[in-house]
C-alpha cells in the first residue's frame, strides 16, 4: 500500500505538529513517492509488524541502537527472557536483562514478543538435573511467574519452543520436559493464559518452513488443541534458511492459519547467494496470508548473528543496508494491503466470550468495535480501530466503563483515566491506518465490562 501524496502531506503535517508539541524531532518513515522507507513502517501499511531479535549487551552500541530504533517495531529478546536467564536458581527470578530490552522497546514505541517460556535448551542447570513431578511443578511455576511479571506487556509469547523431533517421525523430541508427560505443552499454555490473558500464545519451532513430517506433527497438535479448547493463538515458523524458502512455504503458513491461529515468522535469517530473492519470497508469502501478522529477523547486522560467518541478515557488519534489505522493503511496499485478521478471544473454555459488539459508525473518519473476554472479576478487551474512506494519521477512542470496572494494564494505546469514560489514543506505531484498514489495541481490567462499547474519532 502506498500512501497518496495527499495523505503523505497530512501525515507530515501531523508529525510536524506532534514534533513541535512534544518538543522532539521525528524522522518521517516515508519517502517523497509515498513508499515507506523503513521496514517497520512498510510492514505497518498492511497492519503487520517487522521485528528483530535484540541482545541486551548491545544496547550500548550506537550503530546497533540507531538501526533498531529506526527500522523495527517489534522486539524479541534473543536470550534474556529464557529460563536460564530469568530463573538462575529455583524460585529466584532475575528480570534485569529482559526488562532492559522490554523497556528500551516500549520507550521507543515498539512491541515485544516474549521468547521463550519453556525450551529444552537453555534450561538452568538446576532444572536440567530434574525429572518427573518435581520438574513439572518447577516448569509450571516458571511459566506462571515469568508470564505474570510481564503481564500486559507482551504481544505474543513463545510458550513452548522446539518440542518436536527432526526427521520423519512427526513426533515429540525427547527431553526432560517431555518425560514429565505428553500433556506438558497444553499445561504450559493453560498456565500462560491464566497468568497473562492479554498475550497471544504461540508454539515456535524450526525446520517447519515447508510441509514436512515435523510441521505436520505440529499442525496435528494445533488442530487438536483448537478442538479441545487448549488456549493457543499462534504458531511461530522460525525460518532459519539457506538460499531458498521451500516452494510450499506459503502453503504451509496458510494451512496453519486455516486452523484458526495466527502465524508469525519468528527468527528469519537466510544465508547463501540467493539471499535477497529468498528474503523477498518469504516476505511476499507472509503478506499473502491474511493471518501472517509479522516477520522477525534473528538479529540486526551479520556480525550480530548466531550463524557466525554466514552473513544471513539484512545489514552488514558496519550497519549498511544489504541487497536483501532493499528486496524486503520493496516487497513490503508493493503489497496489496491485507490487514491480518487476528483472533481476539482466547480459546480457554472456562472463560466465556461475549459476542463482538456491533461496529459504531462515527463521522470522524473511523469506527471502533470491542471484543470482550470476561471471567469472574476481570476482563480483557480488544478494540479494533478501522479507518473510514480516508487514511488516519492518529485516532482517539472512548470506552465508557461501567461502575466498578477499572483498567489495570493496556497495550498499543495510551489512556487517560482508568475508570468511567476512559479515553485512548494511538501510540507511535499505530496512528497511521490506511483507508479501510484496521489496527488493534487492548486492555485488561478488574470488575465487569459487559456491554462495553467504543467510539472512535480521527485526531
Ligand atoms: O552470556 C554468556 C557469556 O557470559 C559467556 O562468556 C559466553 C561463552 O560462550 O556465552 C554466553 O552465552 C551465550 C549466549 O548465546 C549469549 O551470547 C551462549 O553460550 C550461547 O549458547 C547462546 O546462544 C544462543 C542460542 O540461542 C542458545 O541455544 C544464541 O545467542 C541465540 O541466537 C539462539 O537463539 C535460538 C532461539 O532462541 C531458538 N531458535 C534457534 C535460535 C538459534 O539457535
Amino acid at each position: 500500500m502506498k500512501l497518496t501524496s495527499r495523505s503523505f502531506s497530512r501525515a507530515a503535517l501531523a508529525s510536524a505538529f506532534l514534533a513541535t508539541t512534544l518538543g522532539v524531532s521525528l524522522v518521517l518513515a516515508s519517502s517523497a513517492d509515498g513508499a515507506a522507507s523503513t521496514l517497520g513502517a512498510a510492514a505497518a501499511q498492511s497492519g503487520r509488524y517487522f521485528g528483530t531479535a535484540v541482545a541486551a549487551g548491545k544496547l550500548g552500541d550506537s550503530t546497533y541502537v540507531n538501526i533498531l530504533n529506526r527500522e523495527f517495531n517489534m522486539v524479541t529478546a534473543e536470550n534474556e527472557m529464557k529460563w536460564d536467564a530469568t530463573e538462575p536458581n529455583p524460585g529466584q527470578f532475575n528480570y534485569s536483562s529482559g526488562d532492559r530490552i522490554l523497556n528500551h522497546a516500549v520507550s521507543n514505541g515498539k512491541r515485544v514478543r516474549g521468547h521463550a517460556l519453556l525450551w529444552y535448551q537453555q534450561e538452568p542447570g538446576w532444572a536440567q538435573r530434574m525429572e518427573g513431578a518435581g520438574l513439572r511443578q518447577a516448569m509450571m511455576n516458571h511459566v506462571t511467574q515469568v508470564a505474570t511479571h510481564y503481564r500486559g506487556k507482551i504481544y505474543a509469547w513463545d510458550v513452548v519452543n522446539e518440542a518436536f523431533a527432526d526427521g520423519n517421525s512427526g513426533g515429540r523430541r525427547d527431553s526432560n520436559l517431555q518425560r514429565t508427560g505428553n500433556d506438558w505443552i497444553e499445561a504450559a499454555f493453560r498456565a500462560a493464559r491464566a497468568a497473562d490473558p492479554g498475550a497471544k500464545l504461540c508454539y515456535n519451532d524450526y525446520n517447519t518452513d515447508g510441509i514436512n513430517a515435523k510441521s505436520t506433527g505440529i499442525y496435528n497438535m494445533v488442530r487438536d488443541f483448537k478442538a479441545r479448547g487448549v488456549p493457543i493463538d499462534c504458531v511461530g515458523i522460525q525460518s532459519h534458511l539457506t538460499n531458498n524458502a521451500p516452494s510450499d512455504y506459503q502453503a504451509n503458513l496458510q494451512r496453519f492459519a486455516d486452523l484458526g491461529v495466527d502465524v508469525q515468522i519468528t527468527e528469519l535469517d537466510i544465508s547463501g547467494a540467493n539471499q535477497a530473492n529468498a528474503y523477498a519470497a518469504v516476505t511476499r508469502a507472509c503478506l499473502a496470508v491474511a493471518r501472517c501478522t509479522g516477520i522477525t529477523v534473528w538479529g540486526i547486522r551479520d556480525t550480530d548473528s548466531w550463524r557466525t560467518g554466514q552473513n544471513p541478515l539484512l545489514f552488514d557488519g558496519s550497519g549498511n543496508k544489504k541487497a536483501a534489505y532493499n528486496s524486503v522493503l520493496a516487497a513490503l511496499n508493493a503489497a496489496t494491503p491485507t490487514t491480518p485478521t487476528t483472533p481476539t478471544t482466547p480459546t480457554t473454555p472456562t472463560t466465556p466470550t461475549t459476542p463482538t459488539t456491533p461496529t459504531t459508525p462515527n463521522p470522524g473518519g473511523c469506527t471502533a468495535s470491542v471484543s470482550l473476554n470476561s471471567w469472574n472479576g476481570g476482563f480483557v478487551a480488544t478494540v479494533k480501530v478501522t479507518a473510514g474512506g480516508t487514511p488516519l494519521t492518529g485516532w482517539r477512542v472512548t470506552t465508557p466503563l461501567p461502575g466498578g470496572a477499572a483498567v489495570t494494564s493496556s497495550w498499543s494505546a495510551g489512556n487517560s483515566g482508568t475508570t468511567g469514560n476512559v479515553s485512548w489514543s494511538n501510540v507511535s506505531y499505530n496512528g497511521n491506518v490506511p483507508a479501510g484498514q484496521s489496527t488493534e489495541f487492548g486492555f485488561q481490567g478488574t470488575g465487569s465490562a459487559e456491554g462495553l462499547t467504543a467510539t472512535c474519532s480521527a485526531s
